[in-house]
């Protein structure tokens, strides 16, 4: 029996995740971010990353023939950024602060944490593509991190015993 897609999003959207935008520049230097909190950590040895993105995103052709990308972990205060790079603006980076990283890839301010990736394959994944990468290089800023589930963004709240 089919899976009705409501119910599908319903039952994923109880998955409690952190947001991130996933960057990346093409090859002739358009740089490209997209939302996603499909992120997750796959390795330590060798240190692997995943991410997967819809086959319609327009930013998908850079992700998919693209050598690199950045995992940008967004911080509480973010909401903002998530809500831009999960938008159609044309330009979802005019007015978010950044620095080029390793091949360009553009890497935002104000982050939990970043992740430097090559990346090493494209796995086929239904109307998805799944996209791993080898982790060249990271970064932590201690900020606490945005969360979402369920369409809302929260807050993170340690539970005391
Ligand atoms: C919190 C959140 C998480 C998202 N996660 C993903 C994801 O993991 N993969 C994906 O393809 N789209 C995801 N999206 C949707 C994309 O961000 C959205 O479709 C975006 O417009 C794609 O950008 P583009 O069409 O410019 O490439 C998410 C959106 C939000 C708000």
């Amino acid at each position: 029996m089919a899976i009705e897609k409501r119910s599908l999003r319903d039952v994923f959207g109880t998955f409690v995740t952190g947001v991130t935008v996933i960057t990346t520049i093409d090859l002739n230097g358009k740089i490209h971010g997209c939302t996603a909190n499909s992120f997750s950590s796959v390795s330590l040895e060798p240190p692997l990353v995943l991410w997967s993105q819809a086959k319609a995103a327009r930013s998908y052709d850079a992700f998919a023939d693209g050598p690199r990308f950045a995992v940008n972990i967004l911080s509480e205060a973010q909401r903002e950024v998530s809500d831009r790079f999960a938008s159609d603006a044309n330009d979802k980076f005019s007015g978010v602060e950044w620095s080029p990283g390793a091949g360009g890839v553009p890497i935002l301010k104000g982050v939990c944490a970043h992740i430097e990736c090559r990346k090493v394959a494209n796995y086929p994944g239904g109307d998805h593509t799944i996209f791993l990468g080898e982790v060249e290089a990271v970064f932590k800023s201690g900020l606490p991190p945005l969360v979402f589930a369920a369409g809302r963004y929260l807050m993170a709240t340690t539970l005391s015993l």
